[in-house]
C-alpha cells in the first residue's frame, strides 16, 4: 500500500530497506533496459549503488552496449523484482553520466581486482578467449604495481532521472496494486492502474 501524498523516493528507500532487512537476495540488483539507435532493445542486470540528486545511480563501462545505447538514446527503464515480498518497482527515465568526481570517488572504493578489471575488460566486445583477458589483467597489474589504480576514462556512472515510477504489490486473485508517480512541470501526478 502506498500513500500517494508521500514522495516516491521515500517509498523506494523504505521498500529497498525492507527488502534488505528481509534478506531478499541481491535486493539492489535491477534490470536496465536500453534501446539502440535502430530501436532494438536490450536488458541486463546491474547493481543500484546510490539514490542521490533525484536519480538512481549505477556504474559500468561507457563503451559497453548499454553505454552506446544510452549515448544514442538516453531513455531507459529500470526494474526491481523482489519475489519474496511479491514487489516490483519500475522506473522509467533518462540516464545521464554522473560527474567525473562522483565516478572517481566510487571507483576508489572498489576492490583492487575490480579496478584492474575495469582497465582490462573492453565490456561487451568480442574477445578471442579467456587467456586474452587474463593476459590483460596481468599487464595492468604490472602497470599499476605499487600505485593507486586510477579510474579509466571509459568507466563511470549514470544517474537515471525518473519520469515515471510504478510501485507494484502482488495480491491474491491477481488483484494486484499499482501505484504510479508521473513527473509533470507541476510536480508528481499520482494515480493507480488496473492490474
Ligand atoms: C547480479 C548482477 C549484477 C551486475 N552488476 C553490474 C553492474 O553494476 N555494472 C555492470 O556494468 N554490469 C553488471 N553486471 C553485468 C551485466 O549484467 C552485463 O553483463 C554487462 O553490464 C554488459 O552489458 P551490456 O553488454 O549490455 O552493456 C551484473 C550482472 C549481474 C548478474
Amino acid at each position: 500500500m502506498i500513500d500517494l501524498s508521500i514522495d516516491p523516493f521515500q517509498h523506494f528507500d523504505r521498500l529497498l530497506k525492507e527488502a534488505i532487512a528481509k534478506q531478499v537476495p541481491e535486493a539492489n540488483a535491477m534490470s536496465v533496459a536500453t534501446v539502440d539507435e535502430k530501436g532494438v532493445p536490450s536488458v541486463r542486470i546491474v547493481y543500484l549503488k546510490e539514490v542521490s540528486k533525484g536519480g538512481f545511480v549505477f556504474y559500468g563501462n561507457y563503451m559497453s552496449r548499454k553505454g552506446k545505447d544510452i549515448e544514442a538514446n538516453p531513455f531507459v527503464c529500470l526494474n526491481f523484482h523482489w519475489p519474496v515480498l511479491w514487489h516490483q518497482i519500475r522506473i522509467t527515465g533518462k540516464a545521464e553520466k554522473i560527474s567525473a568526481e562522483e565516478s572517481d570517488a566510487y571507483f576508489a572504493t572498489r576492490a583492487r581486482l575490480s579496478q584492474i578489471g575495469a582497465w582490462a575488460s573492453h565490456q561487451s566486445e568480442v574477445i578471442p578467449d579467456r587467456d586474452w583477458l587474463a593476459r590483460r589483467v596481468a599487464e595492468y597489474e604490472k602497470q599499476f604495481d605499487g600505485q593507486v589504480v586510477p579510474r579509466p576514462p571509459h568507466w563511470g556512472g549514470w544517474r537515471v532521472i525518473p519520469t515515471e515510477i510504478e510501485f507494484w504489490f502482488g495480491l491474491s486473485g491477481r488483484l494486484h496494486e499499482r501505484f504510479i508517480y508521473q513527473k509533470t512541470d507541476a510536480g508528481w501526478k499520482t494515480f493507480q492502474r488496473s492490474p
